[in-house]
C-alpha cells in the first residue's frame, strides 16, 4: 500500500484571476505564487472574494479570467476531482447513515480502492487526526470539533496534492479552534501538503500561515510573511485591518537630522526614521503600533499628548492618551521598574520608539 505520508508538495500559482457573478466582480486581478508545502492564509473581511477564489482553485468554479497552475500543470479545464484538491468545508458535511470509518474510507472506494486497503487507509488517518477510537461511531454521535477532525482524516484519506480549507474552525469554540489549529498545522508540515486556508480571522492567519495574502475588495493588498504584514504593512487597510494601529494625520517632510517628520494636526511632530511606503512629502497618515510608541517628558521633538488612562494588561501597561487634535492614541509599555510610570492627567511627549517600523500612507 501506498504510504499516506509525505506527498511532495506541489506550487500552486494563480495568475491574473478574475471573477465576475452576475452583475458584481468578486476577485480581481489575483496573482499569487504558493511554494510547495507552505501553508497560505487567505485572509480578509467578509465579501472580500476569499470563497471565491477557493472555489476557483478547486475547480468548483470556473473563473472568467485569468490561469490556475497546480504543480507543472494548468488545471483550468480540469473538473475537481482530477485537480487533486481536497476540501473542507465550514460545515463538514459527513454522511449521517455511514460510521467515521465508512466516511473516511468513501472516497477510496469511490476511486476503486478494495474494501481491506481503504480500511487501513481510514484507520490510519484516523489516527493521524487522533481519531482511531471512533472508527464505529456515526457522525451524530461526535463533538463539533471530532466530526471536523473526522472531515478531515477524509479529505486527506484521498492524498490530494493540495489542501483547500474554507474558515474550517468557525463552528467550533475557542478551545476546540484552537487544538483543530495546532492539529492541522501539525499534520500539514507531517505531510508537507501545500495549503490554502480561508479565514477572517487575523490571529488565526497569523499563528497558523507561512505566509498570509490580506484580500480587500477582491484583490489582494499584500501577500507576505505574518511578520513583515505586522512590521510593514503596504496598504493602509493592512496595517487597520492586521493588529492594532494608531492613525495620525499630518504633513510629511524631510528632517533637520536626516530621516522625516511628520508635523501632526493639533500640534507636535513625529520623528520618523523612514516613511516607507509612500515617501513622498505632503498629507499623511502615519500607521504605528502601540508597542512602537515611547512615552517621555514633553519636548519639541515629541508629540504632546495628556494620559487618560492607564490600564495594567499582565506584563504590560496599556496607556490611553489624548492627542490636541481630540484624538486618542494607545501606547503599551513593558511593565517595568526602570521606566517611569505615568499617572491620569500627565503630560507627555509621544514619540516613536528607535528602530520601531511606522508605515507612512497617502492622507
Ligand atoms: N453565487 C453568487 N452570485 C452572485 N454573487 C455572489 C455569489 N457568491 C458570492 N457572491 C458575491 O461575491 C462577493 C465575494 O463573495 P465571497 O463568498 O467570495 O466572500 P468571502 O470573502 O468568502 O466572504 P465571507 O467571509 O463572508 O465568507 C460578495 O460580494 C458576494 O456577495
Ligand atoms: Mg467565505
Amino acid at each position: 500500500m501506498q504510504s499516506p505520508v509525505r506527498a511532495p508538495g506541489v506550487d500552486v500559482v494563480l495568475d491574473q484571476i478574475h471573477h465576475r457573478y452576475a452583475g458584481a466582480t468578486a476577485v480581481e486581478s489575483v496573482s499569487l505564487a504558493i511554494p510547495a508545502g507552505e501553508l497560505v492564509a487567505l485572509l480578509g473581511p467578509s465579501g472580500c472574494g476569499k470563497t471565491t477564489l477557493l472555489r476557483v482553485v478547486a475547480g468548483l468554479l470556473r473563473q472568467t479570467g485569468g490561469t490556475v497552475r497546480i504543480g507543472t500543470e494548468i488545471v483550468d479545464a480540469l473538473p475537481t476531482n482530477e485537480r487533486g484538491a481536497g476540501i473542507v468545508f465550514q460545515n463538514y458535511a459527513l454522511f449521517p447513515h455511514m460510521t467515521v470509518e465508512a466516511n473516511v474510507a468513501y472516497g477510496l472506494r469511490a476511486r476503486g480502492v478494495d474494501a481491506a486497503a481503504a480500511r487501513a487507509t481510514a484507520l490510519e488517518m484516523l489516527s493521524m487526526v487522533r481519531m482511531a477510537d471512533y472508527g464505529k461511531r456515526y457522525p451524530r454521535e461526535l463533538s463539533g470539533g471530532q466530526q471536523q477532525r473526522v472531515a478531515l482524516a477524509r479529505t486527506l484519506a484521498v492524498r490530494p496534492r493540495v489542501l483547500l480549507l474554507d474558515e474550517p474552525f468557525a463552528a467550533l469554540d475557542k478551545n476546540l479552534r484552537l487544538d483543530m489549529q495546532i492539529e492541522i498545522k501539525r499534520i500539514q508540515r507531517e505531510l508537507g501538503i501545500t495549503t490554502l486556508l480561508v479565514t477572517h480571522d487575523q490571529d488565526e492567519a497569523m499563528s497558523m500561515a507561512d505566509r498570509i495574502a490580506v484580500m480587500h475588495a477582491g484583490r489582494v493588498e499584500q501577500f507576505d510573511t505574518p511578520e513583515a504584514i505586522y512590521d510593514r504593512p503596504a496598504t493602509l487597510f493592512v496595517a487597520t485591518f492586521i493588529g492594532t494601529a494608531n492613525l495620525l494625520a499630518g504633513r510629511l517632510a524631510a528632517g533637520d537630522q536626516g530621516g522625516f517628520s511628520v508635523a501632526c494636526e493639533g500640534g507636535g511632530a513625529l520623528a520618523l526614521e523612514r516613511a516607507a511606503p509612500c515617501s513622498r512629502s505632503g498629507a499623511v497618515v502615519v500607521a504605528a503600533r502601540p508597542e512602537h510608541l515611547a512615552l517621555a517628558a514633553p519636548s519639541e521633538y515629541t508629540l504632546p499628548a495628556t494620559v487618560e488612562m492607564v490600564l495594567p494588561l499582565g506584563p504590560s501597561l496599556v496607556y490611553e492618551l489624548l492627542l490636541g487634535n481630540g484624538r486618542t492614541v494607545k501606547v503599551t509599555q513593558p511593565r517595568n521598574a526602570e521606566l517611569h510610570r505615568y499617572a491620569a492627567g500627565d503630560r507627555v511627549g509621544l514619540s516613536l520608539r528607535p528602530g520601531s517600523p511606522a508605515g507612512v500612507f497617502a492622507g
